[in-house]
């Protein structure tokens, strides 16, 4: 007999997000995922300066703003006609900024949301929030691992910290920094600040060596069926990201179930919304033409999500898609890195697509970030410029692509009459967490959900494991409130 599940909110994950799961004889047949908030930045921005892009979109989210920032100022930067523009010294400081906020977002994610689904904290410090309440129920790594994982889960604070006061050495404060803006940075490199940087960026460092990586391979090894659970869709999107003089870090591209490589290309992006909550006049279209006008009692709707989709294909965003798609373009640091965790644990590529595949992606990556970042530093020049003039163009069309630590971001931007016409965002958990688009293909989470068995249905650890390897930023994807609850089609502001 087929029975349906509701996990409403999940917890320790960013915003809000409920899953529903049909499932029968102990299997997932049918899955939902849902966005519970509503957004709606693009409707804010409409009308106003488009340099304020810059600052409102990191308000979307005060865990990964720096994406935001990014992002909208590679927008402005096209819309205005700067982006060959940009000095050097811009990109790399850009990009040290950035790097700050995906490791210390990393870190975030492994030691403060996702680990305690392994390590039974419970039984080291007793049951004291934030380690209960919990699931019950399958926890394996041994007490004197799960010591050592409490240990680490307190130095994280201390490290996180670091990040954040690394990121405001170049972009003067967090969680939304004044650094990145239009044409380049407003922050000189200095050997003071150079100096500065590198003794935080050395101890983090240190720590994802030495901490990170080895407490993630911990946990795969107690946990090993757990490279066979959350497979998902397979189809892998990568923008290309940390856009640097020499090129970019990560690099673009589409991933195919078979790994093979496809070229990508911004055209083929649409948002299909017969499933979310906007009107469906909109559905089908490139973001470049797309709007957010949401319809509350649309039938058939279950979130607040949009579906974005790659060729009409529903695809995975996030450390796992850039590592694979670095690996099929043969990036020698990301090779070697995934070869050498891949023969520790005795497992092939195929693992990767995975619960535990996306934990090692997201920590080999972050050794990756982080080992780029001191070449970075290295590159500064402190005598020369890191921004150039702008002007606010009567018309202009921008797109900012780039990576966010939890997958592709994107920022389209119409300029007209030197206002916003229109803007976009689509995050990268709208790709992951997406519902079902017009076609009624399911979004890369619901296809990781499918198919799990659940031992227990009042403590389904499974689903909850897999929802939190993808990371998802409900805070970004979806935002404000309707107060009143029942004024179905009123928003207020607050
Ligand atoms: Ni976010």
């Amino acid at each position: 007999m087929s029975e349906k599940i509701r996990i409403d909110p999940i917890t320790r994950i960013e915003g809000h997000m409920a899953v529903e799961a049909v499932i029968d004889d102990g299997t997932v047949k049918d899955a939902k995922s849902a966005g519970t908030l509503f957004r709606g930045f693009e409707i804010i921005l409409q009308g106003r300066d488009p340099r304020d892009a810059n600052r409102l979109t990191q308000r979307i989210c005060g865990v990964c703003p720096t994406a935001h920032a990014t992002a909208s100022a590679l927008c402005i930067d096209e819309a205005f006609g700067l982006t060959n523009e940009i000095p050097a010294n811009a990109k790399l400081i850009r990009a040290l900024i950035f790097g700050a906020n995906f490791l210390q977002s990393h870190i975030l994610h492994f030691y403060h949301l996702a680990a305690l689904d392994y390590l039974d904290a419970a039984s080291v410090v007793g049951d004291l929030a934030p380690f209960v309440p919990r699931y019950e129920g399958d926890y394996r790594v041994s007490s004197e691992v799960s010591a050592e994982l409490v240990n680490h889960y307190l130095r994280a604070l201390d490290i996180r910290r670091k990040c954040q006061e690394m990121l405001s050495i170049f972009g003067g404060k967090m969680p939304h920094n004044v650094g990145i803006v239009p044409g380049g940075v407003t922050e000189r490199p200095t050997e003071d600040k150079i100096t500065n940087f590198l003794w935080r960026l050395n101890e983090i460092r240190d720590f994802v060596v030495n901490s990170y990586i080895p407490d993630v391979i911990a946990v795969a090894k107690a946990y090993s069926d757990y490279f066979e659970v959350g497979i998902g869709c397979r189809r892998l999107l990568a923008y290309g990201g940390f856009d640097l003089p020499s090129g970019k870090l990560f690099k673009a591209g589409i991933v195919a179930p078979d790994l093979r490589l496809e070229r990508f290309a911004k055209e083929h992006i649409t948002e299909d919304v017969k499933h979310s909550w906007y009107v469906d006049s909109d559905s089908g279209k490139n973001p470049t033409a797309g709007r957010t006008e949401a319809e509350l009692n649309k039938k058939g709707a279950y979130s607040f999500l949009k579906s974005p989709r790659y060729k009409g294909e529903a695809c995975e965003v996030g450390p796992l898609a850039r590592m694979v798609s670095n690996y099929v373009q043969d990036s020698s640091e990301t090779k070697e890195l995934v070869d050498s965790l891949l023969g520790e644990l005795d497992a092939g590529v195929d693992a990767l697509f995975s619960v535990l595949g996306r934990h090692a992606a997201r920590a080999l990556e972050a050794k990756l970030v982080a080992d780029a970042m001191a070449v970075w530093l290295q590159q500064l020049k402190p005598n020369e410029p890191v921004i150039v003039d702008s002007k606010i163009p009567e018309q202009g069309t921008g797109a900012g692509l780039t990576e966010a630590p939890r997958g592709a971001v994107g920022h389209w931007m119409t300029v007209k009459g030197a206002k916003i016409d229109r803007y976009q965002v689509i995050t990268p958990t709208a790709w992951n967490a997406s519902p079902r688009d017009d076609k009624g293909q399911p979004g890369a989470v619901e296809q990781a959900i499918i198919g799990t068995k659940v031992k227990d249905r009042d403590n389904p650890f499974e689903l909850v494991r897999i929802v939190r390897a993808f990371d998802p930023c409900l805070a970004c994807s979806v935002h404000l409130l309707d107060v009143r609850g029942s004024e179905l089609g009123v928003f207020r502001v607050v």
